[in-house]
């Protein structure tokens, strides 16, 4: 086995951490850094629950390779709340809108979620529906997903108003 150190930046903080060379980033960011938001599904792109922001992207981990998150920006669920433990806006959508059931699929989804908020634009429900096309969810049936995401866009773009109504 090849071992190499990893320096990356995980949730704000500066990150060294030993890896295989062969290895993954889930199971990196899982195994040797804790970071259980990140979840091993199908381990081969399809199911979504593994994703991160890497540099602000929504990237499966279980299809990148720990070797090329060197030097990069790694954001998981576990950054997302405040110190005070405040939710992010897109945890707090989730919430309200009784978006989460068993929770396996979530993290992974309010990270893609995050990278929608992000941009700074509105998004249509069937545009929603087609950025978390890569995302499985056993649970929910998609409908109250899809409307927390909806919800957090408004929110944070300031097109509603915090009691939901529009602004
Ligand atoms: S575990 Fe990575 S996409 Fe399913
Ligand atoms: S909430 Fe259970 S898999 Fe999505």
């Amino acid at each position: 086995m090849e071992m190499k150190i990893l320096s990356c930046t995980v949730n704000g903080k500066p990150v060294q951490v030993g890896y295989d060379v062969r290895e993954c980033l889930l199971d990196t960011l899982h195994d040797r850094l804790g970071l259980t938001s990140v979840k091993r599904g199908c381990e081969v792109g399809e199911c979504g629950a593994c994703t991160v922001l890497i540099d602000g992207v929504a990237t499966d981990t279980c299809l990148y390779l720990t070797a090329w998150a060197e030097g990069k920006t790694i954001e998981t669920v576990e950054g997302l709340q405040a110190p005070d433990g405040t939710l992010d806006p897109v945890q707090q959508a989730f919430v309200d809108e009784f978006a989460v059931q068993c929770g396996f699929c979530i993290p992974g989804i309010i990270m893609s979620a995050e990278e929608l908020v992000r941009t700074g634009k509105t998004y249509t429900r069937d545009e929603i529906r087609k950025a978390l096309s890569g995302h499985l969810c056993r649970c929910t049936g998609y409908q109250n997903i899809i409307t927390a995401v909806e919800r957090a866009v408004d929110l944070v773009n300031g097109f509603v108003g915090e009691d939901g109504d529009a602004a």
